[in-house]
C-alpha cells in the first residue's frame, strides 16, 4: 500500500539547514532558521525559566491530563498579557482562552473551529506570509487566497495596495493579519493603516483572526499588543492566536492559546465549547509543562520583572544589530539604501536581495539566507557582521 505514496516536497528552510550542515567551510554563517540566537550564536533557555521549572519541579503534584481547554491559570495570565488586565472584554466575559500546543495548534484550532461551525469557507492571508500559514488552514479544510502586502521592492510596506486588496474580501471571509512583527518579511502596517483595517474590517464585516507570535520582540510587550486591543475597542468579533515560542523561548514546549472576543458573554461561552471539541478531536488536551512555566512566571512578580528584562535583552539586541547591519551595508554599498531595515520589526528582515544573489551569497560566501531573500537577524553577531556585510556587499 505504502509503494505508491509520493515523497512530500521537501521544507526549503530545512533543506538549507542540512546544506548548510554538510558545509565544512570556515567562518560558514547561518541566518535561515526562526529561531532567536544570542551573541554566542545559542538559542537559550532564560533564566526567569529555569528558576520557574525549579519550582515546579517542587510544587508539582501530578502528571494527571489537564481539561480541554488547558490550565486555567495560564488561560487567564495570557489574556492578560494580550488584553490589558483591565480590558471590558474581560469584565464582561466575552473574551474566553484556551490553551494549545504552540501558536502552530492554536491555527488549526481555530481554523477547525470556523470550518466545523460552517463559521467561514475561505481565509486571505497576506502575500507573502508565513511558510505554514496555507498548509495549516488547507489542511483544517479552509480555502487560501491571498491580499497585497509589500511595494516593489519587497521591502515595505504598499499599504494602499493592502487597504485596496481588503476592501475586496467578501463579508464572511476570515483575514489572517500578523498583529505584530510579520513573519517573514518585518514589515509591519503603521497604526494609521491599521485603523483603515479596523474599519474596512467594519464596514465589510469580514472576521479579523491575527496571529501573534512575537509579542515583544518589536516595541515591547504593551505596543505589541496594541493592534489586537484596537481591534477588540473597534466592538469587531476576532479571533487571536498566540504563542510563547519566541517570547519565553519555549519553542520545544509547544505553548500557545487562542482567544476568542465575541460580541456576547453567551455568545463567547457557546464558542469556548465549540473551541474545547475541536482541540478533542484533534489532541485531546495539551501538554502541561510549558504553560506551567508561563504560568508560574506571569503569576510570581520577581520572576515576571525577570522574563521582561530578559525579553528586553533579546528585543534591544536585535535592535542593535539592525542598526548593525544597516551601517556596516551603508559603509560599503554607497549606491544602495538599506535604511528600511531598521524600519522593519522582530526577528526577520525581507533584504529584497534576489533569488541570484542568496544563491551566490551561499555559493560564494558560505552565507546561508531564506531564497525569499528573508534573513534572520538575530542570527548576526559580532564575530559573522563583518563577513556577512562583505558577502552582502560582493553580490549586489
Ligand atoms: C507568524 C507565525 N505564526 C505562528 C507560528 C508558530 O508558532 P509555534 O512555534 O508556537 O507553533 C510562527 C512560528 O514561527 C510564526 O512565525
Amino acid at each position: 500500500m505504502f509503494d505508491s505514496v509520493p515523497p512530500a516536497p521537501p521544507d526549503a528552510i530545512l533543506g538549507l539547514n542540512e546544506s548548510f550542515q554538510r558545509d565544512d567551510r570556515p567562518g560558514k554563517v547561518n541566518l535561515t532558521v526562526g529561531v532567536y540566537k544570542d551573541e554566542s550564536g545559542v538559542t537559550p533557555i532564560l533564566d526567569a525559566v529555569k528558576q520557574a521549572e525549579r519550582l515546579l519541579v517542587d510544587r508539582e503534584t501530578t502528571k494527571s491530563y489537564l481539561s480541554m481547554g488547558g490550565d486555567p491559570e495560564f488561560n487567564r495570565q495570557v489574556r492578560a498579557l494580550l488584553l490589558g488586565e483591565q480590558n471590558p472584554a474581560i469584565a464582561e466575559g466575552r473574551a474566553v482562552t484556551i490553551q494549545t500546543p504552540g501558536g502552530t495548534a492554536g491555527l488549526r484550532v481555530a481554523a477547525d473551529f470556523l470550518v466545523r461551525n460552517q463559521l467561514s469557507s475561505r481565509i486571505w492571508c497576506s502575500n507573502p506570509t508565513w511558510a505554514n500559514h496555507h498548509n495549516v488552514f488547507r489542511s483544517a479544510g479552509l480555502e487560501t487566497d491571498g491580499y497585497e502586502y509589500l511595494d516593489e521592492s519587497g521591502t515595505r510596506l504598499d499599504a494602499a495596495a493592502m487597504l485596496e486588496s481588503l476592501q475586496s474580501i467578501p463579508a464572511g471571509d476570515v483575514v489572517c493579519l500578523h498583529g505584530c512583527c510579520h513573519n517573514p518579511t518585518g514589515v509591519d502596517p503603521s497604526l494609521d493603516d491599521w485603523k483603515r483595517v479596523i474599519e474596512i474590517a467594519q464596514k465589510r464585516r469580514w472576521l479579523p483572526l491575527i496571529d501573534l507570535a512575537y509579542q515583544g520582540f518589536g516595541d515591547g510587550l504593551e505596543s505589541d499588543a496594541q493592534v489586537v486591543r484596537r481591534f477588540v475597542e473597534s466592538g469587531l468579533e476576532l479571533i487571536v492566536v498566540h504563542s510563547y515560542s519566541k517570547n519565553f523561548g519555549l519553542y520545544a514546549e509547544r505553548t500557545g492559546a487562542v482567544t476568542l472576543v465575541a460580541e456576547s458573554n453567551t455568545a463567547a461561552t457557546t464558542a469556548e465549547s465549540q473551541l474545547k471539541s475541536a482541540v478533542r478531536a484533534n489532541y485531546s488536551n495539551p501538554p502541561k509543562h510549558g504553560a506551567a512555566i508561563v504560568a508560574t512566571i506571569l503569576s510570581d512578580d520577581v520572576l515576571r520583572r525577570q522574563w521582561l528584562g530578559e525579553l528586553a535583552t533579546m528585543r534591544e539586541r536585535i535592535r542593535k544589530l539592525r542598526s548593525e547591519l544597516v551601517a556596516g551595508l551603508a559603509a560599503r554599498i554607497a549606491d544602495r539604501d538599506f535604511s528600511f531595515i531598521e524600519s522593519q520589526r522582530g526577528m526577520f528582515s525581507f533584504s529584497g536581495l534576489t533569488p541570484l544573489q542568496v544563491d551566490q551569497l551561499k555559493s560564494e560566501h558560505a552565507v546561508y539566507i531564506v531564497r525569499s531573500g528573508r534573513i534572520n537577524i538575530a542570527g548576526l553577531n559580532a564575530s559573522n557582521l563583518d563577513r556577512v556585510c562583505d558577502a552582502i556587499a560582493a553580490v549586489v
